[in-house]
């Protein structure tokens, strides 16, 4: 039997969260440069995309840039930046199509105005579609996340807004800039790197981290199954005994 017949479609993680990682060694290794390793991780976007979809996966969050990405060579960047713009330009009819709609996290603003405004565009245009979310996280640092929101809480208590004592959990993922989106129950990383790199540091807290060392460009919707499968063999506990867990 193939790996998606095996999958419970009844305990599903709800959101999954995808480091995109190895497309410079896969490049290496096809002896060409590292953008092509990029142009060829866009093809993994797409079949873990619609395979996520198809599942009925509800949020699918992929690490696309990173702030510390920018100390990459210039080059490098501007293709990954031109890369976006033009995916995006031929991938929102897809997005309608499938009823997709396209969300961003990170700071957006520092992008080139193009990637910015094709963004925009892909969010204005899919913002209604209602099968899944997809996430791209852009500019994105868990840090900086974090920081904005308690500058933001910090800003409100002092202005009398609200009262320091009452910011609980609730209040804190709110002022997150996934307030709204259920914290991912399951994380991938590719390439055999077991990093978080300052990806979703607060609400990655409960969630079960799957590695491989596929690099991005070889990871297709087989290799998506293949995780999905290994995280429903898993027993989440959230801190209790397993004799509670099957009570
Ligand atoms: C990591 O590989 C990959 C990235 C930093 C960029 C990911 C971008 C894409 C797959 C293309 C655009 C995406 C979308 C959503 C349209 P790496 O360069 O760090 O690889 P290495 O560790 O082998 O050097």
């Amino acid at each position: 039997m193939d790996s998606k017949s095996l999958i419970n479609t009844e305990r599903l993680p709800k959101h999954i969260a995808i480091i995109m990682d190895g497309n410079g060694r896969w490049a290496k290794q096809h002896g060409k440069h590292r953008v092509f390793g990029h142009r060829n991780g866009v093809q993994s976007v797409r079949e873990c995309t619609e395979a996520a979809a198809e599942l009925g996966v509800e949020y699918l969050t992929l690490y696309a840039f990173s702030t510390e990405n920018w100390n990459r060579p210039a080059l490098e960047v501007n293709a990954l930046m031109t890369l976006l713009v033009e995916t995006l330009g031929k991938e929102v009819d897809t997005l309608m199509k499938n009823n997709i709609r396209l969300k961003a996290i990170g700071d957006l603003s520092k992008l080139p105005k193009r990637t910015h405004k094709a963004l925009l565009d892909g969010i204005e245009k899919t913002k209604d579609n209602q099968r899944m979310t997809l996430v791209l996280a852009l500019n994105y640092s868990g840090k900086w996340e974090i920081l904005e929101a308690a500058k933001q809480l910090a800003k409100d208590s002092k202005s009398g807004k609200l009262n320091p004592d009452d910011i609980d959990e609730e209040m804190f993922s709110n002022a997150l800039t996934t307030a709204g989106i259920p914290d991912p129950e399951l994380l991938i990383r590719t390439s055999g790197e077991t990093r978080l790199s300052n990806f979703l540091l607060w609400q990655l807290a409960y969630s079960e981290f799957y590695f491989t060392a596929e690099f991005w460009p070889d990871f297709k919707k087989e290799s998506l199954y293949k995780a999905i499968l290994d995280y429903q063999n898993r027993e989440r506990r959230f801190g209790k005994t397993s004799e509670q867990i099957i009570n």
